[in-house]
C-alpha cells in the first residue's frame, strides 16, 4: 500500500465550492490511475466507504466523511487527429473543465464553446452530463475510461453504455461503482455552432461584430459574459450552481399549468414540458431570500448560497422549504441536482 498518497484528517471546506464544513478521515490525491486498485483494495479491507471528489462544485457536504475521499488530480491531454475536420481530444479526469474548453476553442476546434466557465473537473462532466446554452457533454462525448469497482478492472465505456440524459447518466444512478480516469471528446473544425438558446441567441443578434466573426473563442467569451452577469462566483458567494433540476411534466399537466399561470416559463421536452425551476421558485417569493447563514441568489433563484458559518443541514432545510412551497403552489416536485455527501448522502 502506497502510504504516500494518503493523508489523515483533511479539512474539506476548501474542497467544495459551497464551502461547507467537514473533514475527511482519509484523503488520497490521485494523480495516476494505477494508484487506484491497491488503494481501493485497502479501503475495502478496512471496510471504509469511498467518496470520489473532483472540484467539489456539485456536492453538498452534509457531515464529516468517515471513509476515504479520493481527490481526482489525473492530468493528461492529447489529440488524435482523424482528418482535416475532426479530432479526438483525450483528457485526464483531473483536468480543469473550463481550461480545456478555452484551449480547444483557442485552436479552432468546435463543440465545447457553449460549455465555457462551468466549474469543476473533466472527470465529473459525464456524471450529470453537464449542459449549458443548448449543448450537453453527450453532444461531443466519444468514450471514457473508468475503474469499475464491481468488476475490479479498468473499462472503456461508450455513449450507449453511459446512458446520458438531462443531468443524468449511468454514473448518477449507480454512484458508487465507477471512478472515471479519462474522458474523450470528438471535436470538429467546421460543425455548425449551436446558437439558438434564448439568451445566447439574443447576445449574438445584438452584436454585429460577433455575427461577422463567429469563432469558438468568441462564443465561449459570450457564454462566459452571460454567465458572469447572473451566476455568483463561488469564490465570493459560495454555491453549487443550480440547486434543483428543471422539472419535466407531461404535456397535459404542462398545458393545465399554462392555463392557470400564463407567465409560466417552459420549453418543449421529449417527456412533455421542461419547466424553469428558477421561475417557479421566484414566483414563490424566494429570490434574494437571506437568513443567517444561507440564502437564495438575488439574480438566479435556482442557486442557493452559503453566506458562511452554516452547515449542509441548514442548506438542506432551506431547500426543503422551497420544495414544499413549489409543490403546494404548482403541484410540481423539485429534485435536488448536486450530490449529497456525508451522512445525508
Ligand atoms: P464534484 O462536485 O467534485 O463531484 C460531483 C459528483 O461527481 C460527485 O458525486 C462525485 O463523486 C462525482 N465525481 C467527480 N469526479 C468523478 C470521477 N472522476 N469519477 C467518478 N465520479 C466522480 N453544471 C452544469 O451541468 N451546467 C452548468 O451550467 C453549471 N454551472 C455551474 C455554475 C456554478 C457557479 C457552479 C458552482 C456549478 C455549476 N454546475 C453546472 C455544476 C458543476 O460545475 C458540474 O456538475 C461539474 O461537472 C462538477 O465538477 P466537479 O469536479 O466540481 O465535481
Ligand atoms: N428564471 C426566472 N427567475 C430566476 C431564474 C430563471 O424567472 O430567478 C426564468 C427566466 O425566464 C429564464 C429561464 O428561467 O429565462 C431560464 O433561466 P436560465 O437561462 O438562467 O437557465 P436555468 O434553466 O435556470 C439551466 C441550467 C444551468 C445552465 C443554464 C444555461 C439546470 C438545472 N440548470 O438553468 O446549469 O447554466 O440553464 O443553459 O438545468 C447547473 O446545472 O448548475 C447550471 C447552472
Amino acid at each position: 500500500m502506497n502510504q504516500g498518497v494518503l493523508e489523515q484528517g483533511v479539512d474539506l471546506q476548501s474542497h467544495n465550492t459551497l464551502r461547507l464544513p467537514g473533514q475527511a478521515r482519509w484523503f488520497a490525491r490521485i494523480t495516476d490511475p494505477d494508484l487506484l486498485p491497491e488503494l481501493l483494495e485497502w479501503a475495502d479491507s478496512q471496510q471504509l466507504p469511498v467518496q470520489v471528489l473532483g472540484g467539489g462544485s456539485n456536492v453538498v457536504l452534509c457531515s464529516d466523511i468517515h471513509g476515504v475521499v479520493l481527490g481526482i488530480a489525473i492530468r493528461e491531454c492529447h489529440w488524435q487527429v482523424l482528418d482535416e475536420d475532426q479530432a479526438i481530444l483525450t483528457l485526464g479526469a483531473g483536468e480543469n473543465w473550463d481550461t480545456v474548453v478555452r484551449y480547444a476553442a483557442s485552436i479552432g476546434y468546435r463543440g465545447l464553446e457553449n460549455l465555457a466557465l462551468i466549474p469543476g473537473t473533466v472527470g465529473a462532466a459525464p456524471i450529470q452530463n453537464i449542459g449549458a446554452y443548448g449543448r450537453d457533454l453527450s453532444d461531443v462525448f466519444e468514450s471514457l475510461d473508468a475503474w469499475d469497482r464491481q468488476q475490479a478492472r479498468f473499462r472503456t465505456l461508450g455513449p450507449e453504455e453511459c446512458n446520458f440524459g438531462y443531468r443524468d447518466s449511468l454514473f448518477k444512478r449507480d454512484p458508487e461503482r465507477f471512478i472515471i480516469v479519462r474522458v474523450r471528446v470528438r471535436l470538429s473544425r467546421s460543425a455548425p455552432f449551436r446558437l439558438d438558446y434564448g439568451e445566447l441567441a439574443r447576445e449574438v443578434a445584438d452584436h454585429a461584430d460577433l455575427q461577422q466573426e463567429l469563432t469558438p473563442e468568441a462564443i465561449a467569451d459570450t457564454v462566459s459574459r452571460i454567465r458572469l452577469a447572473k451566476l455568483p462566483d463561488p469564490a465570493v458567494l459560495p454555491n453549487a450552481g443550480s440547486f434543483f433540476k428543471n422539472p419535466v411534466v407531461d404535456q397535459a399537466t404542462g398545458e393545465a399549468l399554462r392555463q392557470q399561470f400564463p407567465g409560466l416559463v417552459a420549453h418543449p421536452d421529449p417527456g412533455g414540458l421542461k419547466l424553469a425551476a428558477g421561475w417557479l421558485i421566484e414566483q414563490c417569493g424566494w429570490k434574494g431570500h437571506r437568513e443567517a447563514h444561507v440564502g437564495v441568489h438575488s439574480k438566479q433563484a435556482l442557486v442557493l448560497i452559503h453566506h458562511g458559518n452554516g452547515t449542509g443541514a441548514e442548506l438542506l432545510a432551506l431547500a426543503g422549504r422551497i420544495r414544499e412551497d413549489v409543490r403546494a403552489r404548482f403541484g410540481v416536485t423539485l429534485e435536488i441536482e448536486p450530490r449529497l455527501i456525508g451522512n445525508e448522502g
